[in-house]
């Protein structure tokens, strides 16, 4: 089992975290937002990270209630732009990041994904060595598109899907900011989009899932990830090329363990190839493990 965290990111870092919320620097600004994983106490006093955070994330009433997030509002403490971005040194390759105060807590990018893109641009760049040609990228629930900078960066011909066509945008605009070009958009329900491409034949030598517990598609497909997510992997089986190809399938979700986002890789794909997986953690300044996400790769 992997243990992953950004590694000697200059514009990113966890200070702290604790009771509930952490404190992140992200570029000059640094912000405190809600972290219902952080159950321990905070290792800073209330008046430092009072003193030190540009803005604070609060949340509305009933905030975790319903199963779904709710929204809330960002309260200044320091002048800051409500739009400002970073940079991310990979391995071997750059992106560059627009950020943003949503109305959900989140900015734009989920900073421990940073070991997923490092990856993603390796295993790119190993297939289309293997291959001789240009390796076809799927990046699902693509959000503001991390993976897919990676992916392109690495010389893929890359599909960036997401059933939000303003995230999409965003997206584009991050491919422009890190001076790239060429991404293939598509605002689309993942499994509709993933079961057209198996009936066209259509074949992948990556394919990255980062899917949400529940979401829907631009037409109210409906996305619930314990009812949905095998039946999509098994189509996605379908569309992945039999060799020189890999699968990437992260989980925020609360209760997705490691092993479980393992045996559900290894079914869905066959058993067929290597599989490694683990998690997704970020420590803050004083060592404490903060661990955010799973993941499982398969690659064959
Ligand atoms: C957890 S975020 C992905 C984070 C991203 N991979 C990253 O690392 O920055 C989930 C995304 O799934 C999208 N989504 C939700 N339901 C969907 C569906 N049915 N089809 C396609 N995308 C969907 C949301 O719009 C959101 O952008």
């Amino acid at each position: 089992m992997l243990l992953l965290s950004p590694q000697n990111w200059a514009d990113y870092e966890l200070i702290d975290c604790g009771a509930g919320e952490k404190l992140e620097r992200f570029g000059a600004y640094i912000l405190a937002r809600p972290e219902p994983k952080a159950l321990w106490d905070k290792s800073l006093s209330q008046k430092e990270w009072n003193g030190l955070a540009h803005t604070r994330f609060v949340q509305g009433a009933g905030f975790g209630k319903s199963g779904k997030e709710d929204s809330g509002s960002w309260v200044l403490v320091k002048k800051m732009p409500e739009q400002w971005s970073v940079d991310y040194q990979g391995n071997g390759f750059a992106e560059k990041m627009r950020l943003g105060l949503t109305a959900f807590k989140h900015i734009g990018v989920f900073p421990e994904q940073a070991p997923n893109w490092d990856y993603i641009y390796g295993a790119t760049k190993r297939i289309g060595d293997e291959m001789g040609g240009v390796p076809k990228i799927l990046n699902l629930f693509a959000y503001t598109g991390g993976a897919s900078l990676a992916a392109r960066a690495a010389g893929a011909d890359v599909t960036h899907l997401d059933a939000v066509k303003q995230v999409v945008t965003w997206a584009r605009e991050n491919m422009v900011l890190s001076g790239m070009d060429g991404i293939r958009w598509m605002v689309e329900d993942a499994l509709k989009f993933v079961k057209r491409q198996a009936r066209r034949g259509s074949l992948y030598q990556g394919i990255i899932l980062d899917p949400p517990a529940y979401g829907h598609g631009p037409e109210g497909e409906r996305w619930k990830l314990d009812e949905c997510l095998f039946a999509l992997l098994r189509e996605c089986n379908a569309i992945l090329a039999p060799k020189d190809s890999f699968v990437l399938l992260n989980l925020y979700s609360n209760g997705y363990s490691a092993v479980l986002a393992n045996t559900l890789v290894r079914e869905a794909f066959g058993g067929a190839g290597h599989t490694s997986f683990g998690e997704l953690i970020i420590k803050d300044r004083f060592g404490k493990q903060l661990p955010l996400s799973v993941f499982v790769r398969i690659e064959r």
